[in-house]
């Protein structure tokens, strides 16, 4: 008796505390933006209760603008914080300059955040490294300089710092292979070549369980996804194992090219960019769980799963009611229009407009009151966002919507609170602007 009523307190609060999804490849909106996340080959870092997502601004395309800073408690809703360097006059930092792939470590000694990336020209000639400290996680940093580590070409890069506090250098020599660099003790400079892998990989990521280090890398196909690759060793300086798929093969790593691995608990997160190299703003984040044991790491696909923050449990998305667009109360001008990817063959159009066109579901159901995500299926032709407002049971949020890119319907993902029962969501653009296309809305059972 008491066993049992123990275990139900346990799923209780599990569930209260763990459904929000993570939707690899759907538009992200934070929270206070309003805007699709720009936080491209990133990196996170945990300082206190928060978590710190650190990317590249990709709203204009390739040439540098930002790099910037997002914060979270839950891995999930994300809020800006700022930029960490912006786009200066002239210098590594000026206008017409690449900046890929920024990562934060904290330094103990000197109580500094310091940020490695790759720095460039715009035809990605000089090949560089660059570095830049913060006095606080996602306040201002100062940038110090780019040099070609111990003199060799570096494009893509990452950093790791080990158990005993010692930094390495992450960096693709394309000449010679992938890097592993040691940095001094303030991480500030480049000590000694560690090791050096003879195949020539890309977008390095490193981790270590139970003494074992594995390091993850991408094949070089540009801004085209291919199957990523793995190598283990006991030891920094090798022998490293030869190279073995982690997804899988075919998927192009479901699409996606590393960038970090985040520890989580007593288990690891992938987190991968799909790029669209036309319009590198839409490009969107691709994190899974990845699975490590012993000396093996694979990964599979997810069109949604829940992570807890805090244990690191990683667990399948719900089973969810799928709400057509075409069936729910359209006003204000929103009406039907075919549209031959969706579900039903038909979607909610003409949201938005000068008469503010809205559709409404009512009636969307919940076995539970709960915090969760609902997934809005949705169509925009354009090459820029769309934006909508979505009110749930009178409680409004602004939500991006990218350029579904002619295929079938994007995702678009929004955390709401439902209550036990019927709720009413509203999607309506009132700005003047037309808001998406809506397939359909996908909601938790419970
Ligand atoms: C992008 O370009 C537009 C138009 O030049 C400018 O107003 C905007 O500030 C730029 N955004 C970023 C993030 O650089």
């Amino acid at each position: 008796m008491h066993f049992i009523s123990l275990a139900s307190c346990v799923l209780l609060a599990s569930i209260a505390s763990a459904t929000l999804q993570i939707v690899p490849g759907a538009t992200w909106t934070a929270t206070n933006t309003g805007q699709h996340i720009q936080a491209h080959g990133a990196g996170i870092i945990k300082v206190g209760e928060k978590w710190y997502w650190i990317g590249e601004d990709k709203t204009n395309g390739t040439a540098f603008t930002n790099v910037n800073c997002y914060s979270s408690s839950n891995l999930v809703e994300w809020s800006y914080e700022g930029a960490l360097l912006s786009r200066t006059a002239s210098g590594d930092t000026g206008p017409s300059r690449v900046i890929e792939r920024p990562k934060v470590v904290y330094n103990k000694q000197t109580s500094k955040y310091v940020m490695w990336m790759h720095i460039d020209s715009s035809n990605y000639g000089e090949a560089k490294i660059g570095v830049a400290t913060g006095d606080s996680v996602c306040g201002k940093y100062t940038y110090l300089g780019s040099q070609r580590p111990l003199g060799f070409e570096s494009r893509d890069s990452g950093v790791y710092v080990d158990d005993d506090g010692k930094g390495y250098l992450l960096t693709e020599d394309r000449r010679n292979g992938l890097r592993i660099n040691s940095l001094s003790d303030d991480y500030l400079s480049i000590k000694n070549n560690i090791y050096t892998w003879r195949e020539k990989y890309e977008s390095p990521a490193l981790i270590k369980k139970n003494g074992i280090y594995f390091m993850f890398a991408s094949q070089l196909t540009g801004w085209n996804p291919n199957d990523n690759y793995y190598s283990t060793s006991s030891s920094l300086s090798g022998p490293w194992s030869g190279w073995k798929k982690f997804a899988d093969s075919g998927s192009n790593t479901y699409a996606s090219q590393t960038t970090f691995i985040l520890p989580v608990g007593d288990n690891f997160m992938y987190m991968g960019d799909r790029w669209v190299s036309g319009n590198l703003m839409r490009s969107t984040y691709v994190w899974l769980p990845l699975r490590i044991d012993g000396q093996t790491a694979s990964m599979k696909n997810a069109v949604n799963w829940v992570l807890d923050p805090v244990t690191g449990s990683m667990t399948s998305g719900p089973t969810e009611n799928q709400y057509e667009g075409e069936a729910a109360t359209m006003s204000n001008g929103a009406r039907t229009v075919s549209c031959s990817s969706c579900s039903g063959g038909n979607s909610a159009g003409y949201l938005g407009g000068s008469s503010a066109g809205a559709v409404t579901f009512v009636n969307v159901q919940s076995e539970a009151t709960t915090r969760t995500t609902i997934r809005i299926k949705h169509l925009n032709g354009d090459r820029s966002q769309r934006y909508a407002t979505v009110i749930v049971n009178g409680k409004s949020q602004n939500l991006a919507f990218l350029p579904h890119g002619g295929g079938n319907p994007g995702s678009s993902v929004v955390h709401v609170d439902l209550n036990q029962g019927g709720n009413v969501v509203e999607i309506v653009n009132s700005n003047g602007g037309w808001g998406p296309d809506i397939d359909r809305i996908m909601v938790p059972q419970t």
